[in-house]
């Protein structure tokens, strides 16, 4: 008789803020893993939130969740980052960078401790940079060290045209590309719904790339932070990780020629599975959009060598 060997699947959340709770609370819904650990400084604030999540289980069932320390890294799946400043009104996300790269250099040698072969996943903005910083930090394998990106951006301008087309956003196919940030660009050329491609003119790609780029800023000033959509843009890249998609994704990782751009991440159209960023797609941007992209991968790099890494 075999003996049947369970292995669970643990996702560690870092930083028990609107960002990772939200993000436990989505990865829990949709039974992304088994095992779910939030970390926080605060172990008070991650206890309460594993409590009241474990109180809906009879609801949901299948996880186990609770609040953990670094430890629990070991033999984690993934291990999400979301801890650390985030923007306030009228800040940018380059804005943090001084008070987040502190507390990465701390967070990620606490992580690889405990794990060396998981996949690491940050939020923390700037997202990019983060994630550079903690590839260097950690001397892991780039593949499996990735980056929100621009999927968020990605699907605010995916949710915009469809808006405008009165077409589900499922069905509209777009990239932002770039920085998560002020620097992003949106691939006009390549948008399409089922293969059209889309007849805005000037006026309204402006329109509608303007509110993708100023989305996050809006929603802070009126609710203070963002949590839902990058809680689900967090879900949908540890699905693609967890159940080996091979999902074509724009999340952040390390660019080595792409579109003539080097060691910097970015957030382009990669294809994640379960050993984490399988290859980047080039895509055959115009020239416009090179050169836009080169400047966002240029504004990135000048902030990186103002680091003591
Ligand atoms: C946003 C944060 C995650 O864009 O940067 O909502």
């Amino acid at each position: 008789m075999t003996s049947l060997t369970y292995k669970p699947s643990r996702v560690v959340i870092i930083g028990a803020g609107a960002v990772g709770t939200t993000t436990a609370y989505t990865l829990l819904l949709r039974h992304r893993a088994t095992e779910l650990v939030l970390i926080d400084v605060n172990h008070k604030k991650a206890m309460g939130e594993a409590l009241d999540m474990n109180h809906g289980l009879p609801f949901v069932g299948g996880v186990k969740i609770w609040a953990g320390d670094y430890e629990d890294c070991a033999g984690a799946d993934i291990i999400i980052v979301t801890a650390g400043a985030s923007q306030k009104p009228g800040e940018t996300r380059i804005d943090l960078l001084k008070r987040n790269v502190g507390i990465f250099q701390d967070i990620i040698q606490k992580i690889t401790k405990y794990n060396r072969d998981g996949i690491l996943l940050i939020a923390t903005n700037p997202v990019d940079i983060l994630s550079y910083v903690t590839w260097k930090i950690s001397g892991w394998d780039a593949r499996r060290v990735i980056g929100s990106g621009t999927l968020l951006d990605s699907a605010r301008f995916r949710y915009l045209i469809g808006s405008h087309k009165e077409i589900d956003p499922r069905s509209i196919h777009g990239h932002i590309i770039g920085e998560h940030g002020d620097s992003e660009l949106p691939v006009w050329s390549l948008a399409n719904i089922a293969g059209t491609s889309l007849d805005f003119d000037e006026t309204e790609r402006n329109e509608i790339f303007a509110d993708t780029k100023n989305a996050a800023s809006e929603i802070i000033n009126s609710k203070g932070s963002t949590s839902y959509a990058i809680a689900l843009a967090l879900d949908r890249i540890v699905a693609a990780i967890l159940l080996n998609e091979s999902a074509v994704l724009s999340v952040s990782t390390l660019l080595q020629d792409t579109n003539g751009v080097s060691d910097i991440y970015l957030g382009v159209p990669s294809i994640v599975d379960r050993r984490g960023v399988r290859e980047i797609l080039d895509l055959p941007l115009n020239d416009e959009e090179k050169s836009l992209f080169k400047r966002s991968a240029d504004l990135l790099k000048s902030e990186i060598s103002k680091l003591d890494l």
